[in-house]
């Protein structure tokens, strides 16, 4: 049994917000922005706008595209850390909002790598027959976290939400062939939201994202690069057998690093971050559902997801689509 991808959906709230903006109250500039990251634009959501305003629309667009009957959802498995509260749950809220009374719901944390976590995770249920229809949803408002005044931090994220169905399928060689997961947690300070958990309720160490962007960057380099070869190795193929490379939306100069190493074709790699920035777990499901849309996925190419993010965590997933 294989799971397979029967449904896209994706959304982004309608602020856009580009650097030039950003230069009229922190201390950036376009220039800087462009060449260090490749952004020039990203979304924000307003203060009346949750992870979950932006993840039902996602997954609703899923949910109708794989005409899937909502009371045959079996599960709901949402990527985020940035949930509208510590509980419950995203995913609950969804359960409740979709109308499908039968799908069990939990959230996975694992930051930008969210969505990898969620998709391998539901693959994992569906290739032990525990269950058959479920949506995965990659969903952030990582720009509620942010220190306007971190000229450092506050360019690099956007929010968004993307989504998955996912239902079985017999055929062997098709669906969610391969996940690769893994985690560097000595490396877990380097990128770190401090406030609001048990250790510090009280938000007494602020409630903003800290980042060592140096020691991340060469994190993020490494993940990328081992993440990819491995999901590759271990579906039985080669780097040459990929078609489309759906790397995680955080920097320009991280995935150009890969992909030279890699000596892929900028055909074959998907970049959406100009428009979006780094959308946390949301990144890969919305660079996802936009290359399926702009009709640059067809039957039996092999897609090829990756990510890496706070924890430090970094996965992979091969697809043939
Ligand atoms: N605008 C203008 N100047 C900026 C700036 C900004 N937004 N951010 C930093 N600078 C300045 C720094 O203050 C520094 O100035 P100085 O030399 O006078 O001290 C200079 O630019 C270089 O800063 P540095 O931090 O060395 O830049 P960098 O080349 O490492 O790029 C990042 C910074 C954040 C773009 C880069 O480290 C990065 O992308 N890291 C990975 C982050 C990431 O992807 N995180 C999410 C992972 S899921």
């Amino acid at each position: 049994m294989r799971a397979k991808i029967i449904g896209l959906g994706s959304h982004v709230p309608p602020k856009v917000v580009t650097n030039q903006d950003l230069s009229k109250f922190v201390d950036t500039n376009d220039e800087w922005i462009r060449t260090r990251t490749g952004i020039e634009e990203r979304r924000l959501s307003d203060e009346n706008t949750s992870t979950f305003d932006l993840a039902k629309v996602a997954a609703q667009k899923a949910l109708e595209r794989s005409k899937i009957d909502p009371e045959k959802l079996d599960l709901i498995i949402v990527g985020t850390t940035t949930p509208d509260t510590l509980f419950p749950s995203v995913s609950t809220m969804l359960q409740d909002h979709l109308k499908t009374p039968n799908a069990a719901a939990f959230d996975v944390s694992a930051a930008c790598s969210g969505f990898n976590f969620a998709l391998s995770t539901a693959a994992a249920y569906v290739e032990s027959g525990s269950y058959k229809n479920i949506l995965v949803v990659g969903a952030d408002t990582l720009t509620k976290y942010l220190d306007w005044k971190d000229r450092g931090t506050c360019v690099l994220f956007g929010d968004g939400a993307g989504a998955v169905m996912l239902t079985s399928t017999e055929e062997r060689d098709r669906g969610i062939l391969a996940s690769v997961l893994g985690a560097k947690g000595e490396g877990g300070k380097h990128l770190i939201m401090p406030g609001g958990g048990s250790r510090d309720p009280e938000e007494k160490n602020g409630r903003f994202i800290t980042m060592n962007g140096k020691e991340v960057f060469k994190f993020a380099v490494w993940a990328l690069e081992h993440s990819v070869t491995e999901v590759v190795k271990k579906a039985g193929m080669t780097l040459n057998n990929i078609d489309l490379l759906i790397p995680h939306q955080a920097n320009i100069r991280i995935i150009n690093h890969v992909v030279k190493k890699f000596n892929l074709p900028e055909s074959k790699v998907y970049v959406n971050l100009q428009k979006y920035g780094n959308t946390s777990a949301a990144s890969v499901p919305l660079a996802l559902d936009e290359a399926f849309s702009d009709g640059k996925i067809k039957e039996g190419d092999v897609v090829v997801l990756a990510g890496f993010g706070a924890g430090l965590t970094y996965g992979a997933n091969l697809i043939r689509w």
